[in-house]
């Protein structure tokens, strides 16, 4: 089945008097997210740095490309499909990390819903280190679609190679690890209402089933949470430098990941010293404010990285925006908080929804558009709109 199918299904539901039971725009998900998610958690997950401009143009960068249509190809079957790191997916289409997922689920089990989604859909789930339920009970949700595991490098270094040697056990494919985030950025939003979520020990299950982590503590987290959220704070960030990767890659025999690149000398460095993929990313504006739109970052971190893969993030709305990204040179690509307010309206049918319609709208722009194929996304297929011409 193609993904474009999805709407061929909705329509004929439509027939029998059955309207879509999610929203069809990012802006309506949005809204009715924002309705249906605790204040909190709302504005944790919507909010970014600073006055979000970075967060912002992110999103609006993606206006500045246009596609070029082409006619008389006849892509009657479009192939999405990519292989990565010896793994064939179906699409180029990855979900994000997102630690605090497991709290936009209304059961507050949003790590496990995404595993979950994550089968249904066949893509990916990158799970986060902050999880509500651990990475072993997220990955055994995961059915027969392939997971990756994101790490937040701890102070500790036995810690470190606990939680990967755990993801290693637990079947994840890959090692994600963010660099960009050993101490959190400042964000207006949070910091009005005094919120983050995890110093009120939230998706902290990971560090609190930990062998390691568990005993670092006189008393367990069970017994004493204050002091475990404590030792959490000291052991959470390290502000890792180039004589950490020697380290760090020898915590797997895995794919190993870094996530945060934006500079093509970080990806040249980076791949020089062993890592198997860049994930070029701004964490979507989160961490830093002032910066470039993510997309304008990745022609050159692509090209720096010679043909390994590079992951992309930042911005994604819609197909358009995942098509645009995959014709910049993007190997696959990251969805953020469009599944976030798809759990947070309709728990694993919500992420599922949001999943289908990028891959049904991107699927159906290749058909109009004449791309048969991801190897025929390549920058050729996109022209930069002028802001002198007033498009924006
Ligand atoms: C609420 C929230 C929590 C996040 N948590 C993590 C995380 O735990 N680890 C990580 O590497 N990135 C995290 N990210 C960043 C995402 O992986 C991704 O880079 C970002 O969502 C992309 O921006 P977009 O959602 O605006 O497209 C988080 C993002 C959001 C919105």
């Amino acid at each position: 089945m193609a993904f474009g199918d999805y709407q061929l299904e909705i329509y004929l539901q439509g027939l029998s008097g059955v309207l879509p039971s999610y929203p069809m725009a990012f802006a309506e998900l949005e809204a009715k997210a924002q309705s249906a998610m605790a204040p909190s958690v709302w504005s944790y997950v919507a909010g970014g740095a600073g006055d979000e401009r970075t967060q912002r143009v992110n999103v609006t960068a993606f206006e500045r490309w246009g596609l070029i249509p082409r006619m008389f190809v006849g892509a009657a079957e479009r192939d999405l499909s990519v292989e990565l790191f010896g793994l064939s997916l179906p699409s180029p289409l990855f979900m994000a990390p997102i630690g605090v997922i497991g709290l936009c689920a209304q059961d507050g089990h949003g790590d496990l819903a995404a595993a979950k989604a994550a089968a249904r859909t066949g893509v990916p789930m990158m799970t986060s280190t902050l999880t509500a339920d651990p990475l072993e009970d997220v990955a055994a949700e995961f059915g027969d679609t392939p997971g990756f595991f994101q790490l937040y490098t701890p102070t500790d270094r036995d810690l470190a190679a606990s939680l990967v040697s755990r993801a290693e056990a637990a079947g994840y494919k890959g090692i994600v690890v963010t660099l960009d985030t050993w101490i959190p950025g400042w964000r207006p939003r949070d910091l009005t209402t005094s919120n983050f979520p995890q110093l009120r020990g939230h998706c902290l299950s990971n560090y609190f089933a930990d062998p390691v982590f568990r005993a670092s503590l006189a008393q367990t987290p069970e017994e004493n949470p204050q002091a475990a959220i404590l030792k959490w704070i000291s052991v959470f960030g390290n502000r890792l430098s180039w004589n950490d990767l020697p380290w760090l890659r020898s915590l797997t025999t895995l794919p190993l990941l870094v996530k945060g690149i934006q500079h093509p000398d970080d990806a040249r460095r980076a791949l020089d010293g062993g890592v198997d993929g860049i994930y070029c990313s701004n964490h979507g504006g989160r961490q830093a404010n002032g910066g470039l739109p993510a997309i304008d970052a990745l022609p050159g971190v692509v090209e720096a990285a010679n043909g390994a893969p590079v992951l992309f993030d930042s911005g994604v709305r819609s197909g358009a925006d995942v098509v645009k990204a995959l014709a910049l040179g993007a190997t696959a690509v990251g969805v953020g908080r469009p599944y976030a307010y798809g759990m947070a309206l309709g728990g694993v049918d919500g992420a599922v929804h949001v999943l289908r319609s990028l891959l049904a709208e991107a699927d159906l722009i290749m058909a109009v558009d004449g791309y048969g194929s991801l190897k025929d996304l390549v920058p050729d297929a996109l022209r930069r709109v002028d802001a002198a011409e007033g498009t924006r």
